[in-house]
């Protein structure tokens, strides 16, 4: 006769190479990670994580993180500076004063005798030299248009037109009213700028004057410094 208590103790290892399967298999899950532990004489007790699902986005450092942003910032500040000197050093459609600015037709200018324009944006006044102006002025032709920097060239200030100002013209001896007179020191100019008193070293500069189809253009990119012979840059509308 077998001894029973010899026969019941026979199947116990047989149990460790199933936990052991269990385990194995565990770990094996496809697409997922296991964990598995057993204890001796105990059920294998199995954890399986899912498996990752969408994209997988690499793993960035923070050190790479950092010197990429680093360098990004960088080229962005050096694209910048170049635009800006491109730009500065290549002005494309300028308009307002540094450009070219239209300041009116010519109508405007014989609609009234003795009429002038005073145009902000361009800074300029655009007269035209007809009558006895064209006498005071040497040079002048008579109906041409010039156009006068507003900007005194002694210290700056804007000179107005004073038709009522009255004053000696040195150049013939007469006295008459209407002058550009500079309300800071006195300088005084004839109607096309030309200087005949007070502190200004020179005439009133003049801008390129553009005459088109009656329309006047002013390209205040082009002066040129003022001196007697202002009158003869005076130009006839066409
Ligand atoms: S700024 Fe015009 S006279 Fe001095």
């Amino acid at each position: 006769m077998p001894d029973e208590s010899t026969e019941e103790a026979k199947p116990a290892p047989a149990k460790a190479p199933k936990a052991a399967a269990e385990t194995a298999v565990a770990k094996a899950a496809p697409g997922g990670a296991a964990l598995a532990a057993a204890g001796a004489g105990m059920p294998a007790v199995v954890v399986v994580q899912p498996a990752p699902t969408g994209i997988q986005v690499p793993k960035v450092s923070r050190r790479k993180v950092m010197i990429i942003g680093f360098w990004g910032a960088m080229g962005a500040m050096l694209l910048g500076i170049v635009t800006t000197m491109i730009n500065s050093l290549y002005p494309r459609n300028v308009s307002g004063f540094g450009g070219t600015v239209f300041v009116g037709t010519v109508d405007l200018l014989t609609s009234a005798p003795g009429q002038k324009i005073h145009n902000l944006d361009a800074k300029a006044w655009i007269v035209m030299l007809t009558g006895d102006k064209v006498q005071r002025n040497k040079g002048a032709q008579e109906g041409s248009i010039i156009a006068l920097y507003h900007k005194c060239v002694h210290l700056g200030c804007t000179v107005p037109w004073r038709p009522d100002f009255s004053r000696e013209d040195p150049r013939n001896g007469e006295t008459y009213a209407g002058w550009f007179l500079c309300p800071c020191h006195g300088s005084t100019y004839s109607d096309a700028g030309v200087r005949v008193f007070g502190p200004a070293p020179r005439s009133l500069d003049t801008f390129e004057l553009v005459i088109k189809d009656g329309k006047m253009t002013v390209n205040t990119s082009k002066i040129t410094t003022g001196n007697p012979d202002n009158p003869s840059r005076a130009i006839l509308p066409g």
